[in-house]
């Protein structure tokens, strides 16, 4: 039953997948952690599963198959995962038969010695062995414990149809390309994820037809490093050079792929992440500022304000460099919204260089940003090179330093929309309010307003009299689309 080649029967295979969802006789139960690269591979995970009779479940208790997709981001991350491990102990005791999977990244940095150190653990897949999950079920299913964490050349899973799992049906994920080659010395995805490889253009274009013939309104098109994305008929992307001069001559780019998607959907909103500063390019903006359709918002890490602590991370750029990219997306996006990942407290940081990230906080004013201490992953550069030799008390006041800044740029950004009527899709009931609708502007700024008319799915205009660090409000100005 493994029809994952064929797109034509993408269509059946949906149907297919209904019908397991009341029929089908095997119970499967996934949660996922960590970026949104984990929610998607859970969806082809749950696609290759309802090929063997799994359906999915929502309570742990009912199923007989229990996946954690896990992330080793940093080790607070993996510290919960390990928590929700001894906690679903449990399931165990009252149901011996069930069998308990370890995916993902935490799979593939422990590999085997999970099953040591986990004794509830019966199976441990990496990220690029999914398409092994049936024949390691057997194996699991036969009373052994299995394992498959080899990391791929090739492997996009470009042609498996995900089962969208828990979304609002309005916005979906679609991944365009897998691993990271940037080694940056704190990070462990390049060694979890494995090296750069990129999806076929068309089945990505395929995928989002799909999803917009089925009523979504916004996809994102995911990768560890987006506009690195680079097809050229398969492989990984440093292998480019060897290829044929005809392969090479005709490969497709992120700019060229984001403008295939934008023109094959138009009627959709297009989002994308991680772009990372040193491989985003102009004709990318150029292309953000020409469609519409595609949201005028970037997430744009940078880590660090210190050239020195850049260099330290080997981010392949400098804070000047990240800054004249700043400029040059405010001029050629007007209005564009942007965000940040950035770390306190790197082997080395001293003061100074923390004040070097603040005061490129204060040029850039994020509109909102991801902040994290500093963790050293074992196997990565930094941690076999570099001491961890800022106190954990100074990060901590670093950190927080960072967030309360963004939390005055973000309400700064916020006030700017005051007063202003601004589009608006609508994704579902606001979590504080039964009566009120949110959704996003093109900018990802989530906007409150009172029901009235609208209806998840609408793309409308909403005049914003009112707003916090995180949120906008306003009310409807009126149904457009
Ligand atoms: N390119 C990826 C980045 C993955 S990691 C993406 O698709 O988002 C997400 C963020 O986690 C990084 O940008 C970085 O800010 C943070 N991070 C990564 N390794 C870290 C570490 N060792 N300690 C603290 N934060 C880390
Ligand atoms: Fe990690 Fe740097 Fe890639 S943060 S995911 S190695 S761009």
């Amino acid at each position: 039953m493994h029809h994952y080649g064929n797109k034509i029967i993408d269509e059946s295979r949906q149907g297919e997948a209904l019908m397991l969802e009341s029929e089908g006789h095997k119970k499967l139960y996934i949660e996922s952690y960590g970026c949104q690269m984990n929610f998607s591979d859970s969806e082809i995970v749950a696609s290759i599963l309802a090929g063997e009779g799994y359906s999915t479940t929502k309570n742990p208790e009912d199923a007989d198959l229990v996946l954690l997709n896990t992330c080793s981001i940093r080790e607070k991350a993996e510290q919960t995962v390990r928590n929700r491990l001894s906690h679903l102990q449990y399931l165990k005791k009252t149901k011996p038969a069930v069998k308990i999977g370890v995916l993902g990244c935490m799979a593939e940095r422990i590999k085997d010695k999970l099953l040591d150190e986990e004794k509830l653990v019966d199976l441990v897949v990496g990220p690029d062995a999914y398409r092994d999950l049936p024949e390691l079920l057997k194996e699991v299913n036969d009373g052994r414990k299995a394992v498959n964490v080899i990391l791929s050349k090739e492997e996009t899973y470009g042609d498996i149809n995900p089962v969208r799992l828990g979304g609002n049906g309005i916005s979906a994920f679609i991944s365009i390309m897998r691993g990271c080659d940037n080694m940056c010395t704190f990070c462990v995805v390049p060694f979890t994820r494995g090296r750069e490889r990129s999806r076929n253009p068309q089945s990505i274009i395929e995928e989002a037809v799909q999803l917009q013939d089925a009523g979504y309104k916004e996809i994102t098109l995911l990768g560890q490093n987006v506009d690195s994305y680079l097809w050229y008929g398969g492989g990984l992307k440093k292998d480019f050079a060897k290829a044929s001069e005809i392969a090479r001559a005709s490969a497709v780019r992120f700019a060229e792929l984001l403008r295939r998607v934008a023109e094959a959907v138009p009627g959709m909103r297009i989002r994308f992440s991680t772009s990372n500063p040193q491989d985003m390019t102009e004709d990318v903006l150029y292309t953000i500022a020409e469609y519409p359709n595609i949201c005028k918002y970037i997430h744009l890490p940078v880590q660090s304000g210190s050239s020195r602590i850049l260099k330290a991370m080997n981010r392949g750029h400098t804070r000047e460099q990240y800054m004249e990219l700043i400029e040059k997306i405010r001029s050629i996006i007007p209005d564009c919204g942007l965000s940040h990942d950035m770390i306190a407290g790197f082997p080395g940081e001293t003061e100074e260089d923390h004040q070097d990230t603040l005061s490129l906080m204060e040029f850039v004013k994020y509109d909102f940003g991801y902040m994290f201490k500093y963790s050293e992953r074992p196997g990565t550069y930094a941690a076999r090179h570099l001491r961890d030799d800022v106190p954990d008390e100074v990060k901590t006041r670093r950190l927080n330093e960072i967030i309360d800044l963004q939390q005055k740029h973000s309400l700064y950004r916020n006030q700017q929309h005051l007063g202003k009527t601004v589009e608006v899709l609508v994704e579902g009931t606001s979590r504080k309010s039964e009566d009120h609708w949110f959704g996003r502007t093109t900018q990802n700024t989530v906007v409150v307003f009172p029901k009235e008319q609208a209806k998840p799915g609408d793309r409308v205009w909403v005049t914003v009299e009112y707003c916090t660090s995180a949120t906008l409000l306003g009310k409807l100005a009126s149904l457009s689309c």
